[in-house]
């Protein structure tokens, strides 16, 4: 289990064959960190990040800078799952909302200018809330296509609350859609009720989602 002391957790994902390869850790990400996520970002959220970039390879060429910088960003404290040498997962907790500083020149040298356009017009949809003092807010819980289901997903949970708890923060919060009924699972088998659900016909159109669910836990 991730604790805020030390620099790193682990454990063995479901399934795993040998102990010592495929050994799951979950700790803070590094900058060198950004191309793995970015890939592992681009083909989680596929649903959101295609409609934006066109493919999976742009997303991931216009994310790894971002990534890079969201990293440093005040308030926001990221974590990555590994496997061996591999990404295979990464989490955000945010504290504070500060714009990411760049990020058009980012996408633009990434992607070029009609892009670049288009990819702020579909993620302007999909902007987080700012947090409340007491809150620690969840964005961005992403695991590899190829290894959900394996424990990757509630590992990034647990530290993500463990950073919430050592931050002193009352409540861990975060949207998710409405019919991602897989992360849904997750958060309630983590102790998340559901606060309000809301439609979103924009939703629907871009990203296929019909709405969005905000979901909390109250940190003892
Ligand atoms: C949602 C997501 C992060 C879950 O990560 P994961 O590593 O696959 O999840 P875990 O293996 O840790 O699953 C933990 C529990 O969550 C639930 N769960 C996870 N995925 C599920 C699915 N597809 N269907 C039903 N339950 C699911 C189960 O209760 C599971 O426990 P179990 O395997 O013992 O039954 C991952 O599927 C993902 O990256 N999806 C795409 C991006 C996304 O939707 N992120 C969430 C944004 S709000």
């Amino acid at each position: 289990m991730y604790s805020g002391a030390s620099p790193q957790s682990s454990c063995s994902p479901k399934g795993a064959r040998s102990p010592q390869s495929s050994r799951l850790v979950v700790r803070r990400a590094i900058q060198s960190d950004a191309p793995g996520i970015a890939w592992v970002v681009a083909r989680a959220f596929k649903d959101k990040f295609n409609p934006a970039f066109g493919t999976e390879e742009r997303a991931t060429r216009a994310l790894t800078p971002y990534v890079a910088s969201a990293m440093t960003r005040r308030g926001n404290h990221m974590f990555v799952a590994t496997i061996g040498a591999a990404v295979v997962g990464s989490v955000s907790v945010s504290t504070q909302k500060s714009p990411a500083p760049g990020v058009i020149g980012m996408f633009y040298r990434a992607v070029g200018f009609w892009s670049t356009v288009r990819a702020l017009c579909v993620l302007s949809f999909l902007s987080d809330p700012l947090p409340a003092p007491d809150e620690a807010y969840v964005e961005v819980l992403g695991v590899a296509p190829d290894q959900q289901r394996r424990g990757v997903g509630r590992a990034l949970m647990i530290a993500a609350e463990e950073m919430a708890r050592s931050l002193h923060k009352r409540r861990l919060t975060l949207y998710v859609t409405a019919n991602n009924h897989g992360a849904q699972e997750l958060y309630l088998s983590r102790g998340l009720t559901v606060r309000r659900r809301s439609r979103s016909f924009v939703g629907w159109l871009l990203f296929h989602a019909p709405g969005f669910w905000r979901m909390e836990k109250v940190l003892a």
